[in-house]
């Protein structure tokens, strides 16, 4: 029976310092971290847009946390944007951080690629741009119509004409629409280094020194 409590206590033991390292602590560190000044919440059509993203598991391949080191490069270098930081997620319910990366990060994309026309071609399909792409494409989000029945003033999705249709436009379904306002929403190029207060400096300014008599 000893051994049982022992082997009990050490495992429950072993998941509260766990869940108190990695749950409790994080949480308490970043529950009150405020929202960047620059960034803006997203607007109804951007978190339906959001919810098109989830549907479509385009998480299964895109990550959106720019590091500081990648896979041997910083995520900057590559034109990924600076790393995150928490308060980057402020209104991100659930966050989309992604383990993936069989695409580039997606956390700046619309920095990068801020043309609609761009991302609907591309989402219907990724070869018509990327020759060797390996993303699914994604036509399903998309009407086809003959060219009298497209209503004035309809937007059309300048697919190349290798990958058009024959004899057929492309118009972008609603879900499409969203899901591309989202993707161009995806810019945080704000400023997120918080500037020390005088005293605040001063003290950081005297700890290092002390840090530096130590190591001496
Ligand atoms: C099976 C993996 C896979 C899935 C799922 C996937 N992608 Fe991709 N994606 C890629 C790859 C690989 C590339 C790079 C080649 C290219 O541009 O097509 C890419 C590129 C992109 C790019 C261009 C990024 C850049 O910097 O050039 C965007 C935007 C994008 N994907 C959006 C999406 C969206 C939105 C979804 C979900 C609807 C999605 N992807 C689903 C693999 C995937």
């Amino acid at each position: 029976m000893e051994n049982e409590i022992k082997l009990v206590g050490g495992a429950v033991l072993t998941l509260a310092l766990a869940t108190a390292a990695m749950i409790v602590v994080p949480f308490m560190q970043l529950k009150d971290v405020p929202p960047p000044a620059g960034l803006a919440p997203y607007t109804e059509q951007e978190l339906r847009g959001r919810q098109v993203y989830i549907a479509n598991g385009c998480i299964a391949c895109h990550t959106q946390q720019p590091s500081t080191i990648g896979a041997g490069r910083a995520d900057a270098v590559r034109g990924w944007g600076r790393p995150s930081v928490a308060a980057d997620y402020f209104h991100d319910r659930p966050t989309l951080l992604g383990t993936m990366r069989t695409g580039p990060d997606l956390f700046n994309v619309g920095d990068r690629i801020p043309s609609e026309d761009w991302h609907h071609v591309h989402l219907y399909q990724p070869r018509a741009y990327v020759p060797d792409s390996t993303m699914p494409a994604y036509p399903f989000l998309y009407e086809t119509m003959v060219a009298v029945e497209v209503p004035p003033g309809q937007y059309t999705v300048p697919i190349p004409d290798a990958h058009a249709p024959r004899g057929r436009k492309v118009v972008p379904t609603r879900d499409a629409e969203d899901l591309v306002a989202y993707l161009k929403a995806m810019t945080r190029q704000y400023d997120v280094a918080e500037p020390l207060d005088a005293a605040a400096a001063k003290a950081l300014a005297s700890e290092l020194r002390g840090r530096t008599r130590q190591e001496d």
